[in-house]
């Protein structure tokens, strides 16, 4: 069996070589990209070709899957813990959810468990243009930031929601589902820096964060833009140029992701698994 590993950025990413690809789920390779998950962000199998079975095996070798109940793909079975991650009209009927990952963002943060532990994507169709997938690593916006500007940051609460993370098409929502589309999940409250059991700290931030407690929502709207676009600053962040059979894996409680814009048209396909959260923001 072996496995290395490649370094793609000092702050995130790393590609995982396999000489096979079937040593995916030998608990020596899930072993070391779990410790390389938290450390590294964001984690590329290229071209490894998983099969929906392969992909669970890993997903719950890794940590246990969870279904996330704000399914991208409105009319997918509840049941299914495989999600269809796609804006072609004959699969899914309800795009709005999908739009949303063209803004950063993090997973699940806007349910009552905690936040999913990690993301997995294949790509079994990839868009010839846009598709690119982004993400940042929200400890290097942390860890980086002046000490000066962490101490007036430090002890922020932001509330979240959906109708936040939809905002900015909320008026291209269709009027006869609008409200549906923006009311789904809960309204939750976080603080804006989570200390982490691993003594690292990390931004709760993206666009489910919709302004800051306790200050002007024109002041804190602002602040949350500023430290989005300080998070995915290039130094932070890595852009993934998909090709089919792709598998990648990121640390969602340390990463905010989005999509760089595709059509409904291009035909692009994404198989989404999710590994639940152990640590609820605090
Ligand atoms: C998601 C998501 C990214 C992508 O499904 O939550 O953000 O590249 N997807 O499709
Ligand atoms: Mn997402």
């Amino acid at each position: 069996m072996g496995v290395s590993f490649e370094t793609v950025k000092r702050h995130i990413g790393t590609i995982v070589h396999l000489d096979h690809r079937d040593d995916i789920v030998s608990p020596d390779v899930v072993a070391q990209c779990n410790a390389l998950l938290e450390k590294r962000t964001v984690l590329v199998f290229p071209r490894v070709n998983l099969t929906d079975e392969e992909q669970l095996a890993f997903t719950d070798a890794m940590g246990g899957r969870i279904n996330l109940t704000s399914t991208a793909v409105s009319d997918a079975p509840a049941q299914e813990d495989v999600y269809k991650i796609t804006l072609d009209p004959k699969i899914n009927s309800q795009p709005e959810y999908v739009y949303g990952t063209f803004f950063w963002h993090m997973d699940g943060i806007t349910v009552d468990t905690p936040p999913p532990r990690a993301t997995l994507l294949s790509c079994r169709k990839a868009s010839a243009t846009g598709g690119q997938t982004e993400f940042a690593s929200t400890y290097a916006a942390w860890e980086e930031l002046p000490a000066a500007e962490q101490e007036v940051l430090k002890d922020l609460r932001a509330v979240h929601s959906v109708r936040s993370s939809l905002r900015p098409i909320q008026d291209a929502i269709p009027d006869d589902v609008r409200e549906r589309v923006l009311s789904i999940g809960l309204v939750k409250e976080h603080p804006l820096v989570w200390r982490r059991a691993s003594g690292r700290a990390s931004f709760v931030i993206g666009s489910s964060a919709d302004h800051i407690v306790g200050q002007n929502v024109m002041e804190g709207r602002a602040l949350i833009t500023r430290l989005n676009e300080w998070a995915g600053q290039p130094d932070f962040s890595y852009r993934h140029y998909w090709h089919d059979g792709d598998f990648v894996v990121w640390d969602n409680c340390g990463a905010l992701h989005r999509v760089i814009p595709y059509t409904a048209d291009s035909g692009r396909m994404m198989h989404r698994t999710t590994i639940a959260g152990t640590e609820s923001v605090t």
